[in-house]
């Protein structure tokens, strides 16, 4: 026995370092066929969250948004818009001029963490609060504008203006918000100022205003996907395929549905491709169990993934010779947007990788090093562009529509040197053959978004008024 033993050590100990970290990260490297088991199992579990009898289980929720007319480019007026639940909260004007014109000033307010995960009353004080100071700021306090509400969480609709929280995401959990009314909690968080007048038109998630953005100029953009701090998509469904839809469809057609795919894997259904980091993250998180997709996907996660993969090669004594330093062992303190730095460095130059080391304490690494933490956070990033794309090209391939614009954003999206590519290529390869199909960069769905889902809801109330 010791004789085998010593022969696989020395077989170990003949592999350089770099060997033994690449055949440790095949985890976390998907290949087609595990894709297209991933994207069955997605759709599985849309059709579970669209129908009746089992959306209650179901992980995949679909919720129905109730926007069901895409913009036609003409819309027009000055809409507020908030934006709560992506990299920062901001207030925004944003006036639409038709013909796809419009201008828009808008306002980062910082939530601290004691109000992420403090009382919900706190919270919606606190957004009072500033959009009462943005209003007087911008002299706008006489006018009684419409505003969109992007509130980037799961919610049960019961209209447009109507959405229950059914669980906070990302780093938010404020107690006393979840199975209650979100727009009645801003409306009475106004009331209780008594200094602003606003009509809440419409409450959205950041993918359905991602969506109504990108239709805005390209009529042909039926989905909607977020990759920032969390991930999701939302996407055109027909309304009797939405057994879940509670109204008056008045012969429309069409609806768009939130998937809020972050859930997806809540039931084990990734588990077969989810690794020690993956469940580390889950571990130290805090909603447990929950957001599985969205902890291998999004912005919030990515930058850790890597961190963890780096403590573990680092104790192995595969990197950096052994010797970490404070921060690389703090959780968080590897942000995800190292990872896009050191992937933007050119091949064979580690420019940017030793600049990233240096700021978490470590002045020891060598090239080989800088390789391996570059092929880690390659590992990670792919990963995550790859399970995006899965979703992605099984609602295309769902859809079926012979072309299909998907409008993208988010900061991972957009800051991530090769996102856009990997996603692109991959969807290729997952998607039908005959099926035409576009990827393009939303610009600020969150803000012009729920400008766009107000005014096609005030064109309605116009329109049934006539
Ligand atoms: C989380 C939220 C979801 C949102 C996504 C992107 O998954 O639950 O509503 O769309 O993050 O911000």
């Amino acid at each position: 026995m010791d004789l085998i033993k010593n022969i696989k050590d020395i077989m170990i100990g003949d592999r350089s370092n770099t060997d033994v970290i690449r055949e440790a990260c095949q985890d976390l490297i998907l290949d087609d066929k595990t894709l297209r088991e991933i994207m069955s199992r997605f759709l599985c579990e849309i059709e579970r969250g669209l129908k009746k009898k089992t959306h209650p289980q179901a992980d995949i929720k679909c919720f129905v948004t109730y926007v069901q007319d895409l913009p036609n480019g003409k819309e027009r007026g000055k809409f507020l818009a908030l934006d709560l639940g992506g990299t920062n909260f901001r207030v925004l004007l944003i006036h639409l001029k038709g013909e796809s014109d419009f201008e828009m000033q808008s306002k980062i307010y910082a939530i601290p963490q004691s109000i992420m995960l403090g009382s919900g009353t706190q919270l919606f004080d606190h957004i009072a609060e500033c959009l009462a100071n943005f209003i007087k700021e911008h002299k706008i306090h006489n006018e009684r504008l419409p505003l969109g509400f992007t509130f980037s969480f799961p919610l049960k609709q019961l209209g447009l203006t109507k959405g229950y929280l059914i669980r906070w995401t990302k780093g938010f959990n404020c107690e006393g918000v979840v199975d209650h009314d979100v727009v009645e909690l801003l409306e009475d968080a106004l009331r209780r100022r008594g200094d602003v007048q606003i009509d809440v038109c419409a409450i959205l998630n950041d993918t359905t205003g991602t969506l109504m953005s990108c239709a805005w100029k390209n009529h042909n953009c039926k989905i909607g996907a977020i990759v920032g701090t969390g991930s999701n998509a939302c996407y055109v469904e027909r309304v009797e395929n939405c057994e879940m839809y509670d109204g008056d469809s008045k012969g429309k057609e069409h609806v768009l549905i939130n998937t809020e795919w972050g859930a997806f894997g809540d039931n084990g259904a990734l588990d077969f491709i989810r690794t020690e980091y993956d469940r580390e993250i889950d571990e130290f998180s805090i909603n447990k169990g929950k957001q599985l997709a969205e902890k291998m996907i999004s912005g919030m996660y990515m930058g850790e993934l890597v961190r963890l993969a780096l403590v573990k090669f680092t104790k192995d004594g595969l990197l950096f010779g052994g010797q970490g330093s404070d921060l690389l062992f703090k959780r968080f303190q590897f942000f995800t947007k190292y990872v896009s730095e050191i992937e933007s460095d050119k091949a064979g130059d580690y420019f940017n990788c030793y600049d990233v080391l240096e700021e978490i304490g470590i002045l020891h690494a060598t090239d080989e090093d800088c390789a391996n933490v570059r092929f880690i956070c390659e590992c990670v990033s792919s990963r995550a562009a790859y399970l995006s794309s899965a979703g992605i090209a099984a609602l295309i391939n769902k859809m079926n529509d012979p072309s299909v614009t998907v409008g993208v954003d988010g900061s991972v999206y957009r800051f991530h040197p090769r996102f856009h590519d990997l996603m692109y290529s991959k969807i290729r390869e997952l998607t039908n053959d005959h099926i035409k199909f576009d990827l393009m960069l939303s610009e600020d769905g969150s803000g012009r978004g729920a400008a766009l889902v107000a005014a096609v809801a005030s064109r309605q109330t116009h329109e049934s008024d006539d």
